[in-house]
């Protein structure tokens, strides 16, 4: 069945070359679930070679662990490995039919890296963004063929969270749009179209449920019990561990974008300020608090 709002798949574009911006924690990941969904030769870049050495390092290990699983058999692991690579240089990307970029929450770098972009890819190349707030009409608004962008946010952990964002920009046409739902079908995963709204859908949602754990927090209740507090409903996640897999600075800066657009209805933590200014994690991943983090915490009366 066609997800609501989808165009007719017979407008999708073919990909037989993908290209990530960026090889940092999502832009690996979907280089990994890219490579093994399509098999087509995958490029990631980045600022300098040790990101994009550490990009594909990843990518190496999982389809090493995946066949360790004995998930993926030997012979398609050697041709995985040989359809990835990276470079500092986008020329890479010129003969790349989808680009995806994932570098950080910036609408001026996003917008410096599409206008470069632009000038590499071909017209008809689809250009996708996995921004996790921002805006994509407003990524789009100088380019000479905003027609071809189109959102495609992806959750952590990408190759097991089914839910794939798609947004429609201002400009976003139907080929764009077809693709995009084409390229989420085949990487198995549940496609969703959205309006291109500050956060979209999901992470506003969670930024409430991370917003009001905070906020208790910030009104003086111990961190463990606000953590805690919602077990007995069976959800996949503490909320603090949740926060740690994010990663604190992507939280602060969707719960920012959301308290430029809504100011009445989302508010910042300071709390979570100070988690992001610490550096480090508040949880381990088994969810564990930092007590030297949690000593940064000011809490009200
Ligand atoms: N990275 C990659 N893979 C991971 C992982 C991680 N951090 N954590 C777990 N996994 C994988 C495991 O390898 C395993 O894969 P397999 O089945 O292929 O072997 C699978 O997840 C299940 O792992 P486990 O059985 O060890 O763990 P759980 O049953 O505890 O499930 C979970 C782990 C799927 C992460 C589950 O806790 C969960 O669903 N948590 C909520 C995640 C969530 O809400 N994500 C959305 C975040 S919001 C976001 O990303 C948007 C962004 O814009 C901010």
């Amino acid at each position: 069945k066609r997800p609501a709002g989808a165009p007719d798949p017979a407008l999708a574009r073919e990909v037989t070359k993908v290209g990530i911006v960026g090889a940092g924690l999502m832009a690996s990941q979907l280089a990994l679930l890219f490579l093994r969904r399509l098999q087509v030769p995958v490029v990631l870049t980045d600022l300098d070679q040790a990101r994009v050495d550490k990009g594909v390092a990843y990518v190496h290990a999982q389809v090493d662990k995946l066949v360790g699983k004995g998930r993926l058999d030997e012979g398609t692991a050697a041709k995985l490995r040989g359809l990835v690579s990276g470079s500092v240089d986008k020329s890479v990307f010129a003969d790349a039919d989808f680009v995806i970029e994932a570098v950080f929450e910036n609408l001026e770098i996003k917008k410096q890296v599409w206008a470069e972009l632009e000038k590499i890819v071909s017209p008809e190349a689809i250009l996708a963004t996995n921004t996790s707030s921002l805006s994509v009409t407003a990524m789009a608004a100088d380019l000479e063929h905003p027609q071809r962008v189109v959102g495609v946010h992806f959750f952590n952990p990408v190759s097991v969270m089914p839910l794939v964002e798609i947004v429609r920009a201002e400009r976003t046409d139907d080929v764009a749009l077809a693709t995009a739902f084409a390229v989420g079908k085949k990487l198995r995963k549940s496609c969703v179209l959205v309006k291109d709204a500050p956060s979209f859908v999901v992470n506003r949602l969670l930024t409430r449920f991370l917003g009001e754990t905070f906020a208790a927090v910030d009104a003086g209740t111990p961190l463990e019990v606000a953590n805690t507090a919602l077990d007995p409903l069976g959800l996949p996640m503490r909320p603090l561990t949740l926060l740690t897999m994010v990663g604190p600075a992507v939280a602060l800066h969707v719960a920012e974008t959301l308290h430029a657009a809504f100011p009445d209805r989302f508010a910042v933590s300071p709390n979570l300020a100070r988690v992001v200014e610490s550096g480090k994690p508040l949880t381990d991943r088994d969810g564990e608090i930092d007590p030297e983090v949690a000593a940064l915490f000011e809490v009200g009366s």
